[in-house]
């Protein structure tokens, strides 16, 4: 992926540094983030909206890595931002993110996280359910404002990887759906609210999607609700939002697109599906989160102890685990690693790759073949810049690593690693439990 290269020493080399020496600088585990490849993706999305004619925002979705310096590099790429909390809001704003270009999501935020969306005068809200709607209007009509809304639609598409299932009501806490007619209800309850500017529809069907079926038929369900719509209501929408959920190569075995293609399927759907609808075609946004910085990211451990089970397996543990990356014991993710520091060495053992956690599920790769890891190896997993860093914990009380942007042979921090204070930093303890004398 990316800038990585095998440097002559056999170390890997990410974004021109050599790992063996981030781990001498910042110490493990260390997330390692190729700042030139997440530019990259940015700019394939940027280009083929422009190849399509279409007007569009291509946002990035933050929860899948919020961060200061991340947030600088989706408003230098001419990004948008998807935000879903207060905290990642806050993480924008922090960094000088232009407010009008941020979208506020989620099924349930709170009158708090709406008032400081309003103060920092964002872009649009993304509206889940009808108490939002009567609560976005209420706030906004105390403030003597109009807010941009946007109505999260289900379209009766799941989509998760290559798998996609048609339902015919969908069963999610997202959204208003199409099918049963609760959508139709929330543009005509949200065309009438006064404080309310009603700009489109937003539909996201899933994650780590390998195929453009699934967003083919999302965009025609959408063109068909909005049809009827202007048929039976005559409201137009602006905006389109498509979501993200574009898929990556975590291993071998994945087959996503290009991101030029996946666009390609959805503008061409709008072009097809929308036409005639209203005098002009929508402005089309998508939000990827993962596509933008998952495979943008590496994370370095040290390798510590090790387990062999004649017959059986080897543990090899690593000095992290799901405390940096719960993916593989939440959803079995599936991930790749080398040696980053005997990286031309041939592979010679099938071995378990196992973290430090006290618990059983903590392993972060099943039966991996590398060149015979010892302690002090350096251990590299590809592919986790998106919902790693963003899902990391302190279970065990284990101090979250630093993250480093690595270009053009230098390296910068822009996450310090956690330290012992920040662990116990919010504990308090009661006078009564105080230790006396
Ligand atoms: N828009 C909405 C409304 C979403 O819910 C999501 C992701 C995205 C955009 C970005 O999707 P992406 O392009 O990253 O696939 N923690 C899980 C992924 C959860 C995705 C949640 N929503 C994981 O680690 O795989």
């Amino acid at each position: 992926h990316g800038s990585s290269k095998i440097n002559a020493a056999g170390h890997l080399e990410i974004g021109g540094c050599d790992v063996v020496e981030l781990k001498q600088t910042y110490g493990t585990p260390l997330y390692i983030m190729d700042e030139e490849l997440i530019r990259r993706r940015a700019r394939e999305y940027r280009q083929a909206f422009e190849a399509s004619g279409l007007t569009f925002q291509v946002a990035y979705a933050s929860k899948a890595f919020s961060t200061l310096a991340m947030c600088r590099i989706a408003d230098e790429e001419g990004m948008s931002l998807d935000v879903v909390s207060d905290g990642e809001l806050y993480t924008a704003l922090k960094a000088g993110f232009p407010a009008h270009r941020i979208h506020f999501h989620g099924n349930n935020k709170t009158p708090d996280e709406i008032e400081m969306a309003l103060d920092a005068k964002i872009g649009c809200f993304v509206a889940d359910n009808f108490i939002e709607l009567q609560m976005l209007q209420a706030i906004a009509s105390d403030r003597g404002e109009k807010v941009n809304v946007l109505l999260r639609v289900t379209p009766g598409v799941e989509a998760h990887t290559h798998e996609y299932i048609s339902t015919g009501q969908t069963d999610s806490k997202f959204g208003f759906d199409i099918q049963n007619g609760t959508a139709i209800e929330a543009v005509r309850t949200a065309a009438q609210l006064p404080n309310l500017e009603l700009l489109g529809l937003h539909s996201h069907i899933g994650s780590q999607i390998f195929e453009t079926d699934g967003f083919e038929m999302a965009v025609e369900r959408v063109a068909g609700f909005a049809r009827s719509v202007k048929e039976q209501l005559n409201v137009e929408f602006k905006v389109v939002n498509l979501g993200g959920g574009f898929g990556i190569r975590y291993t071998e075995g994945d087959t996503p697109l290009a991101v030029a293609e996946y666009v390609k399927a959805i503008t061409d759907g709008v072009k097809k599906h929308f036409e005639g609808i209203a005098a002009q075609l929508p402005e089309i946004w998508v939000e990827p989160g993962r596509s933008i910085v998952g495979d943008a990211g590496t994370t370095l451990y040290t390798v510590g102890t090790s387990k062999d089970i004649p017959g059986v397996r080897k543990y090899v543990a690593v000095d992290g685990g799901m405390t940096d990356n719960p993916r593989p014991a939440l959803y079995e993710s599936k991930y790749e690693a080398m040696l980053a520091n005997r990286a031309g060495d041939a592979n010679e053992e099938t071995v378990s790759i196992a973290g430090k956690c006290c618990e059983s599920g903590d392993m972060l790769i099943w039966d991996v073949e590398l060149p015979k890891p010892n302690t002090g190896d350096l251990l590299a997993v590809a592919c986790t810049g998106a919902y790693n860093y963003a899902m990391a914990s302190n279970y065990n009380r284990i101090r979250r690593p630093a993250v480093v942007f690595v270009k053009n042979g230098a390296s910068d921090l822009v996450v310090r690693r956690e330290s012992l204070d920040n662990i116990t930093g919010n504990d308090v303890i009661p006078a009564r439990l105080e230790k006396q004398g």
